[in-house]
């Protein structure tokens, strides 16, 4: 039986002690005859101005409203004679202002029917001033942390005439080899769901029409990170389990806060291309979410549907990209090219393509652009890496840091040493430390490491010593390096490579302390940057490894958009921070964090690998055959991550109560209150994380050993003890059963651990009643 007939069966019933909920239920996926999509017709005053405005225009012009050029593809150089014969309905890449505004003016000025562009652009974290990766604003476990970092992104954004991102990327993904998990939220579909819904809220702000929101774009609809191996763009087999509980939830929870769009992903899902997937983009999407907006494809994945072995050339892509509920082409031309013949004979109902740009026309409607279409220039000028932008993003920076071990309280450092070495290939580097994603940036705006340490010991006493000790040598060109080419080395014999690392350790040797900032290039993690290792490229290591044998004390930074392997530095070096990429203000953050004007309060969105072969690994799996040794599954090494999703440290201490709850049972439905009391135990003012965790013990389906179900983030001064209360509403304890095939709250008895990582001990039980 298929996935799709499987799913036939899933209606919303109610039988016994299940209780079913509003949650999405895959229907059957409908025939190609049945294309007419059944949108819901709520008459809002935009509707009506949409309407009036579709009756004016010829099929062309439609066409040519669901047509996206790249300023960087061969359409490019004709953007002015398409817009003139209202042949694009929007622009990617297009930055410079005056360029918008020219173009902008063009269309609401000499086409026919004046209809606004949109410009998109992927603002992932950031544009001009660059915030930390999404993986690293997930790891604030704060998602007023990721609003934040989101809002000052739009307002960005929006001064320079860019109203559409495509952004959050909200895939799930637990294999750190694949290079686009840094733009995710992690492994966790509880925490990945707070944070898309946080960052929609922060894109799209209280109104689309605010001109300093734009547009978001929940991707990649749906199953990315599920890429076999991690390998980018690889088809991904997920059980109807595992996308329903898993993947699905976070594109969800974007959807219900009031995402305006979404992207078809690039891969099969389960054999079927995901922008020729109807079953996902229609029954799932529109009829069982509810979902309005505007649905736009990946770059070139219309056409791709050729090569997945799906259509049978670009025609039939492009007929079945529609059909299957693709509203604007990314970039190709099969739409364009097409359409208006594929409707003429009929393969493609006229009321599908009205569907189509009536969610293009709303989107451009909501952002206010028939109103005020034209770019802010005056505004631009002054938000473009604003002081209020850098510090900011400063402070961001400094929330998404995670301390993963500090022996002997080695951090933050004193103030009063007589020197620090500083060695890394990414000390001084720009680009690097701002992340992938970072089209929008001027690389010469970040502050380096070596800037950011210079700048805070200026007025003390402390002599810096500053020197890469190896360099990181790229084994491919990146699809960015047009925009930021990847640097060449410098070192380019043996004896010199060798001199530099001798220099590095002579330095170790002379200095008080040492900070190695290692990890990957900017280009290293991100789009078709996948790896089949995940060590510290090059001679990082080995670096790491002598300055560690000089005995003296060492501080490990990482700099990075996954896990990487730092299993033996887990274990010999005294210090590790884990920054990710942290942007504009990388420098000046991290110095604030080393010398503890702030204090790292992160925990890990993922869980962090002992090595390469344990992956995928997360916490939220299934217990089975002799479950008192689950680390023991592997004869040759252990089975244990090297830390659990939820660690991280601070430079203070705290101690837990014990778990208490408002009741000892609860109505499916219904919800209760989980308290723990929480003290600052140490002796600075520090962040904790409170995690609650759930596990179902019996029921249709074997439930995950722990689930993440609530968590919040709290600040305590030294000596100070505060009551945290997480709500748990039982709708959280619904799951999707591949045994009734179904959403549900099963009654029964429930585990629930509060702690500060997924290893959380502190225990209570919950017993979920039916529903009254
Ligand atoms: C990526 C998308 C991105 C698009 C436009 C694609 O290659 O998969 O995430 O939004 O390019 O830049």
């Amino acid at each position: 039986m298929s996935r799709f007939s499987l799913s036939a069966g899933s209606r919303r019933l109610l039988t016994g002690a299940l209780v079913l909920l509003s949650l999405a239920l895959p229907r059957v996926g409908s025939s190609q005859d049945e294309v007419a999509r059944q949108r819901p017709t709520a008459r809002s005053e935009g509707d009506r101005f949409v309407d009036t405005l579709l009756a004016k225009m010829t099929l062309e012009e439609k066409i040519g409203q669901m047509s996206q050029i790249a300023l960087n593809s061969p359409e490019g150089p004709k953007r002015d004679e398409r817009i003139l014969k209202g042949e694009v309905g929007s622009f990617l890449f297009v930055r410079d202002p005056k360029e918008i505004d020219r173009l902008q003016h063009l269309a609401v000025e000499k086409s026919r029917l004046h209809i606004p562009l949109l410009f998109g652009f992927d603002v992932v974290h950031g544009y001009r001033t660059v915030y930390p990766v999404p993986l690293a604003l997930a790891a604030s476990w704060d998602p007023a942390t990721a609003e934040r970092a989101q809002r000052m992104a739009a307002r960005e954004a929006s001064s320079v005439g860019i109203r559409w991102t495509f952004a959050p990327m909200v895939d799930i993904a637990r294999d750190p080899r694949w290079g686009r998990i840094m733009e995710g939220a992690g492994e966790d579909p509880f925490l990945g769901s707070r944070m898309a819904e946080a960052q929609v809220r922060g894109f799209q702000g209280s109104t689309l029409s605010d001109p300093g929101s734009i547009l978001a774009c929940v991707k990649h609809f749906a199953g990315y990170g599920a890429a076999a191996g991690g390998r980018d763009y690889d088809s991904s087999d997920i059980s109807d389990e595992q996308l329903q509980n898993v993947y699905l939830p976070p594109f969800h929870a974007a959807i219900n806060a009031g995402a305006g769009s979404i992207m078809s992903a690039y891969m099969d899902l389960n054999g079927v291309p995901a922008t020729g997937n109807r079953w996902l983009l229609h029954d799932v999407l529109r009829k069982d979410w509810g979902f309005q907006g505007l649905v736009v494809s990946d770059w070139d994945s219309v056409p791709s549907l050729t090569t997945h072995g799906f259509a049978s050339g670009p025609e039939d892509a492009a007929v079945r990209a529609v059909n299957a509920g693709v509203d604007m082409e990314m970039t190709s031309t099969t739409f364009r090219t097409y359409l208006a013949d594929a409707v003429k004979k009929k393969l493609v109902a006229q009321s599908t393509i009205d569907d189509a740009v009536r969610s293009i026309l709303l989107a451009k409607y909501k952002l206010g652009l028939f109103k005020n279409p034209y770019v802010p220039l005056e505004r631009s000028q002054k938000e473009l890496v604003s002081d209020e932008q850098r510090s900011t993003a400063r402070a961001i920076a400094t929330r998404t840091a995670v301390l993963l071990r500090n022996q002997n309280s080695l951090l933050p450092l004193k103030k009063d040493l007589h020197s620090i070495a500083l060695i890394g290939p990414l000390i001084d580097s720009q680009p690097d430390i701002m992340g992938s994603w970072s089209l929008g940036a001027h690389p010469q705006d970040t502050v380096t490491v070596e800037e950011g340490l210079k700048r805070y010991l200026a007025s003390s006493g402390t002599k810096l010593l500053a020197t890469k000790g190896v360099e990181i040598e790229r084994q491919q060109p990146s699809i960015f390096d047009d925009q930021f080419p990847s640097p060449k080395p410098t070192l380019t014999t043996d004896e010199a490579k060798q001199a530099e690392f001798n220099h590095a350790i002579d330095l170790v040797k002379q200095a008080d302390v040492s900070m190695l900032i290692l990890g990957e290039a900017q280009t290293m993690s991100g789009e078709r940057a996948s790896r089949s290792s995940l060590t510290l490229p090059g001679r990082q290591e080995q670096l790491l490894e002598a300055a560690v044998a000089t005995g003296k004390p060492i501080v490990l930074v990482l700099v990075n958009g996954r896990p990487l392997n730092i299993t033996w530095a887990s274990e010999h070096v005294p210090a590790i921070l884990d920054v990710w990429y942290p942007g504009t203000e990388a420098g000046d953050a991290i110095a604030e964090l080393l010398f503890g004007e702030a204090v790292p309060g992160g925990k890990l969105p993922v869980t962090w690998p002992r090595s390469v072969g344990q992956v995928p690994i997360y916490y939220g799996r299934n217990l089975t055959q002799i479950p008192n040794d689950p680390d023991t599954r592997y004869w040759d090494g252990s089975g244990a991550p090297l830390y659990p999703f939820g660690y991280g440290m601070s430079y203070t201490t705290f101690s837990l109560g014990v778990v208490e709850t408002s009741a000892k049972s609860v109505p499916s439905g219904g919800s209760v209150d989980v308290f723990i009391d929480v003290q600052n135990t140490g002796t600075v003012t520090g962040d904790e994380v409170v995690q609650l965790y759930t596990h179902q013990r019996s029921g249709s389906a074997s439930r995950p050993v722990r689930e993440l179900k609530g968590f919040r983030r709290i600040t305590l001064k030294p000596g100070e003890r505060q009551t945290v209360t997480l709500k748990l509403d039982t709708r959280e304890l619904g799951f999707w059963s591949s045994q009734t095939r179904r959403w549900a709250i099963e009654a029964g008895v429930f585990d629930l651990w509060v702690g500060t990582d997924s290893n959380a001990t502190q225990h209570a039980t919950l017993e979920v009643t039916p529903q009254r």
